[in-house]
């Protein structure tokens, strides 16, 4: 078609006054266009029973920013008042059936009214009601001159997984508190409720640890960004050009209630028994050798393991959930348990003495009996096990739920575990999502372009449906060995996560690739009004979409991490 006739389409649309559907991502689960629309304007009343007051206030602040009107909650003599230019948010009358995340939106000439069982619902509709309105709401600055326009509309809503999940490495890169703060505003535009925080690995520990004061005096800083980086890629810097950084325990309570606030969990991640080299470097007498250990080696090849011979490890594991189980008031903490070799436990007289002593046949069921006996001073703290993949090995410990990144999620479900689907083919946001490499930011390797992220189906092929409801849902994984600083990482993120985001929310049938590219050319308006640094997928030329959408090329194996 060429551009007169779409010109003149698009016009017959407007006059005839049909609205366009609504570019809304996730896709809401129902959705129904009305007649006519509601104009925001400095009158508009904002209107919440006495529950739902912090939700019409986070609503208010957005509205105030770009709008540039100080939209006050429940102002003087809005009760009983007659229900024009108002929008409402309440728990009152909602659909119950709705759960804990759903909500009911009606948009109409008079009001705007949310309605949901629960505050997570609520701030769910709001997300929504943001997305009905023009992207530059999502300005920092007052936008003047814009018509405020809502079409009407009748929207019903709730996710189709309980866990929406993104993961963050801080410990390849670090990320200041600020910078996992926007993230977090950025999961909640995309109702991803599960923020997985990646805070220990070989190449840097981040949670201060009272009692052991080595972990971050040490464990947190190496002598450069390493993997082969440009060093001004990153600012994280001491004053003594150590590169790192780690989270005092207060600031991981400021970022556990900025995230409780968006209704997002955070999952802290602690590695073991692998992935140690940090923490080793800091205390190696906890590793089966003794060290010593260089403080963040980016080696890629080696991974600092704990003595599984040593009861002292246990005690040190013991006393650092001690102090990690408190901060994080959601029901799991994360283990770990990914690339263990286990050439270090064969060399080991201790190790081989555990697994005499224990009748284990071999260093599998060794690393079964770690996860065993972790996951029961897990649950001493008052949480819940989940590891990675191998965590099955040698026999799943009782209550732990799996990561599924290589397998055995399927696996996990038809044993009565809980799990998270994150296979590396389409949820590792740290791989190209172009073939055109030359042009591309440095990724770890592989080929995810976004379209290959939005054909993911979380429940595992052949899963017979009685087994279906033990997985939990999926995550996007963000490795930063090659992401040294937040605008990279927001690159890689966006938009593939909302291409998740969509996959993890929206019903199955509704999913549809066409009107998803569609939605999201109106999405990264909001992107770009947001400061986001995403990487473009509308306005390419033919060419370029041919790469982002051809096979992939043979590639380089994925680094060992
Ligand atoms: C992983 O990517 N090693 C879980
Ligand atoms: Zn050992």
């Amino acid at each position: 078609m060429n551009t007169i006739i779409i010109a003149s389409l698009l016009t017959m649309i407007a006059a005839s006054g049909f609205a366009a559907v609504p570019a809304i991502i996730p896709a809401p689960q129902k959705m129904e266009l009305g007649k006519g629309s509601f104009l925001l304007t400095a009158k508009t009343r904002i209107v919440t029973d006495a529950a739902s007051r912090q939700t019409g206030e986070v609503l208010a602040a957005r509205l105030a920013q770009a709008a540039g009107s100080a939209f006050s909650v429940n102002p003087e003599g809005a009760a009983g008042a007659a229900i024009t230019n108002t929008m409402l948010l309440t728990t009152t009358d909602a659909i119950a059936d709705l759960g804990a995340e759903g909500y009911e939106l009606s948009a109409s000439p008079d009001a705007v009214v949310i309605r949901a069982p629960g505050q997570a619902g609520l701030f769910y509709g709001v997300q929504t009601l943001l997305q009905l309105l023009p992207p530059e709401i999502f300005s920092s600055n007052v936008v003047r001159g814009k018509e405020w326009e809502i079409p009407a509309v009748r929207i019903e809503d709730r996710p189709r997984f309980q866990w929406r999940g993104l993961m963050l490495d801080v410990s390849r890169h670090f990320f200041t508190v600020g910078e996992v703060e926007r993230l977090l505003d950025e999961m909640a535009l995309h109702k991803l409720n599960t923020f997985h925080w990646h805070l220990t690995d070989d190449q840097g520990w981040r949670i201060e640890i009272k009692k052991y004061p080595k972990l971050v005096q040490i464990g947190a800083w190496r002598p450069g960004t390493g993997f082969g980086l440009s060093p001004q890629a990153s600012t994280a810097y001491d004053t003594d050009g150590r590169y790192g950084g780690f989270y005092t325990q207060d600031d991981i309570r400021q970022v556990v209630k900025y995230a409780a606030a968006r209704h997002i969990t955070i999952v802290p991640e602690i590695e073991m028994p692998g992935h140690a080299s940090a923490a080793l470097a800091a205390y190696p007498e906890f590793s089966c050798t003794g060290g010593p250990f260089e403080p963040g080696m980016t080696g890629g090849v080696f991974h600092g393991i704990y003595c599984a011979g040593n009861d002292a490890t246990f005690k040190f594991l013991d006393d650092v959930l001690a102090e990690v189980a408190p901060l994080f008031p959601g029901k799991y903490i994360h283990i770990g348990g990914d690339e263990v070799p286990k050439n270090t436990w064969k060399d080991c007289p201790k190790c081989q003495a555990r697994i005499r002593a224990e009748g284990l046949k071999n260093e599998e069921e060794l690393q079964s009996y770690f996860i065993r006996r972790v996951e029961k001073l897990v649950k001493a703290h008052g949480h819940v096990l989940i590891g990675w993949s191998e965590i099955l090995q040698g026999g799943l410990a009782e209550n732990a739920a799996v990561m599924d990144w290589i397998g055995g999620g399927a696996q996990a479900a038809r044993s009565g575990h809980d799990a998270v689907m994150t296979p590396t083919s389409y949820c590792y946001l740290d791989s190209f999502q172009s073939t055109n490499r030359v042009n591309e930011p440095r990724a770890i390797g592989g080929f995810t372009p976004l379209k290959k992220v939005y054909s993911f189906e979380p429940i595992p092929v052949g899963l017979a449906p009685e087994f279906q409801p033990h997985i939990l849902g999926a995550q996007a994984n963000v490795w930063t060995e090659y992401i040294p600083n937040f605008s990279h990482a927001e690159y890689m993120i966006f938009p593939r996560a909302c291409a998740l985001a969509e996959v993890m929310w929206s019903p199955k049938e509704a999913r549809d690739w066409e009107d998803f590219t569609r939605h999201l050319a109106t999405h990264e308006q909001r992107l770009a009004q947001l400061g986001v640094n995403f990487r473009r997928n509308n306005g390419l030329n033919a060419a370029q979409k041919a790469l982002v959408e051809s096979p992939a090329p043979p590639s380089p194996a994925r680094g060992s991490r």
